[in-house]
């Protein structure tokens, strides 16, 4: 707490904390885009955050990314959270193994005793394979727990970053770009308003299940990603930002 008011991270954290009405902001030291450090301490800080909000027996919907696989590489045997279920925020993004939400959440519950669910959801569903999917009895009844989650934890990607990364055709990318994506989370694109202007067809919380969801954690940091972040705040529902220095003073810059 000292070398936080030292570096002036306290007053951050209150200036962006009363900007967007949230619950508590934690920003560590650093800038996650230049130091593997910092990523590990953002990591740390979700690990402490998640613990300090979650109930017993929550449902907890996590995202995928690299971001929260620091949360769960930094988690630990907790008796508080044994009873708890981590579930994955949604199906199939088009994420390699380690970053999707089914590994991340099967590693949190593994590493705290928890419980977990797994949502098997393929890639780039179809409309038709779409409407099949969810009258499957097996995915109809994970689908109501996911939407029992109390808690989110997701982090928080530049829309054409993601965009990229999960190897979007040319047209989505343009209409992307033409909708003025600015940021992506969970499966959802938003423009610099906060609006949803996208989103990836597949299962799992919907964006009417984020809004009334009790608690909601997002978590991520480097400066080139504060333009994305402030987006995703002005969509008005989260209640917990864990960010890093490097997004931080570039946020509070533009407030
Ligand atoms: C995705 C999540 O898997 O990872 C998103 O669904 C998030 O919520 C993204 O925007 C962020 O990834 P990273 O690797 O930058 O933490």
């Amino acid at each position: 707490p000292i070398m936080k008011e030292l570096l002036g991270l306290t007053d951050l954290e209150e200036q962006i904390q009363n900007r967007y009405g949230l619950k508590q902001v934690v920003i560590v030291p650093g800038d996650s885009d230049f130091s593997e450090y910092t990523k590990k301490e953002l990591g740390r800080a979700g690990a402490a955050m998640l613990l300090k909000y979650a109930a017993k027996e929550d449902i907890i919907a996590v995202a995928g990314g690299s971001t929260t696989s620091e949360i769960a590489n930094q988690l630990s045997a907790s008796t508080h959270l044994k009873g708890n279920l981590f579930v994955p925020a949604r199906g199939g993004l088009g994420e390699m193994l380690e970053l999707q939400a089914n590994t991340i959440a099967s590693n949190m519950a593994k590493r705290t005793g928890a419980g977990y669910r797994l949502l098997h959801v393929p890639d780039h569903l179809s409309e038709d394979a779409y409407q099949s999917l969810i009258q499957e009895p097996n995915i109809k009844e994970i689908i109501d727990v996911i939407r029992k989650s109390r808690m989110v934890v997701h982090g928080i990607g530049e829309a054409m970053v993601m965009a990229e990364r999960r190897k979007v055709d040319e047209t989505t990318i343009r209409i992307l770009d033409s909708e003025g994506a600015l940021a992506e989370a969970f499966g959802y694109y938003f423009n610099d308003k906060g609006e949803v202007v996208h989103q990836i067809p597949t299962i799992g919380l919907r964006i009417e299940d984020i809004e009334q969801t009790e608690v909601v954690i997002g978590v991520a940091g480097g400066s080139s990603k504060s333009e994305a972040i402030s987006a995703v705040l002005k969509f008005g529902h989260e209640d917990v930002l864990i960010i890093d220095e490097g997004a931080a003073v570039k946020m509070v810059e533009k407030m």
